[in-house]
């Protein structure tokens, strides 16, 4: 068995991981041992292994913080599901390995005849684009939401997701090249200068209530800018590296609102119900092909230090994601 684990963190993410072997301890009670299917490469998997992601793991660790496995082998008078299900790994087990142990108790079946690959992005980026749509601004059919970093796997979910609500959007990339590749949205437009007035040719001046921005810096601004009066704007990233820049202009002269999300804390506060739903929609959306994202290039564990590299590159055609040889 193998896993990808770290035990420094550093400015360059594929030098600290690297694949080493392991044989778990025997199964106590309440443990599954699972085969993971899948497990993607995330922008916050990156940043955890750079040290600079909200919450950090104590090292040594494992990487990886979703993904999508079998169940091998239930520790003794345990109950959960039978071996041979497919279920969702639980946050934070570290998923980049062939192998995991956890929880019985905090596996969730999953349908076994749905794509493992897509399933496997299921815990972070969709309820991630779910909530951001449904818990900052009431929106009606027809109404339209402006997003940045709109080529980003949660980017390709919240259009995906708008579309099925019946809301209009404006996808912003940063690059001509990324166009083609951004579907399910109404107008997709290259940041730079005079978003705000390309933005109304395209939209027939249509006020834009909800803007979510995933790069930060002065590309919040821009997006700032295409907001009607007293619209909300959404920080969920910083792609761009730089804090978001907001000029006083679009606080004062246009009422606007900056508000975060974190999936992280909405985990926190949600109640058990609450996530229940959101996720067995959105398992449902994902399971029946309604949801998906981009897959740039699937790696197997042993390959960690390539597709770390790879993920924390830029211009990538979707997500990398890790499946197993075993
Ligand atoms: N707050 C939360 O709870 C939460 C949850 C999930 C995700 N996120 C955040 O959501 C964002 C997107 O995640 P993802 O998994 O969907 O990403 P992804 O699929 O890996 O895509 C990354 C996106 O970032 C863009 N990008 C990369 N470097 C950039 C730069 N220097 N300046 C501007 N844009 C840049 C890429 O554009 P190119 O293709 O042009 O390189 C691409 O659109 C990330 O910031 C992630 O941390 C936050």
């Amino acid at each position: 068995m193998l896993r990808a684990q770290y035990a420094t963190r550093g400015p360059r993410p594929a030098d600290v991981i690297e694949a080493v072997e392991f044989t778990p301890a025997p199964l106590v009670e309440g443990q599954a041992l699972l085969q993971v299917l899948a497990a993607p490469i995330n922008p916050s998997d990156v940043l955890t292994l750079t040290g600079e992601y909200g919450m950090l793991p104590p090292l040594p660790a494992i990487g990886g913080n979703e993904g999508v496995g079998k169940v091998v082998e239930l520790g003794p008078n345990t109950t959960g599901p039978a071996v041979g299900t497919t279920v969702l790994l639980p946050v934070g087990v570290g998923t980049w390995a062939t192998h995991v142990v956890a929880d019985a108790k905090k596996l969730v079946p999953l349908p076994g005849n749905a794509d493992p690959v897509q399933l496997s992005m299921l815990t972070v980026n969709p309820p991630t684009a779910f909530l951001m749509l449904r818990d900052f601004v009431t929106l009606a059919p027809g109404d339209w939401v402006i997003q940045n970093g709109a080529n980003s796997a949660v980017g390709g979910y919240l259009n995906q997701l708008a579309k099925l609500k019946g809301y209009r959007t404006v996808s912003v990339v940063r690059r001509e090249s990324a166009i083609a590749s951004v579907e399910a949205a109404d107008v997709v437009i290259v940041d730079g200068p005079d978003l705000h007035k390309r933005v109304a040719a395209a939209t027939g001046k249509a006020k834009i209530r909800l803007g979510i921005d995933c790069v930060a810096g002065a590309a919040t601004d821009r997006l700032a800018s295409c907001l009607a009066e007293g619209g909300t704007l959404v920080n969920y990233g910083r792609m761009s590296g730089e804090v978001c820049h907001v000029s006083p202009g679009s606080f004062v002269f246009k009422d606007l609102t900056l508000r975060g999300f974190w999936l992280v804390l909405w985990f926190r506060k949600a109640t058990p119900q609450e996530q229940t739903a959101v996720f067995g929609e959105i398992a449902q959306l994902v399971a029946t092909g309604k949801l998906s994202a981009r897959v740039q290039a699937t790696f197997d564990v042993r390959e960690i230090k390539a597709a770390v590299a790879l993920a924390a590159s830029g211009e990538r055609a979707g997500k990398v994601v890790i499946v197993p040889k075993v």
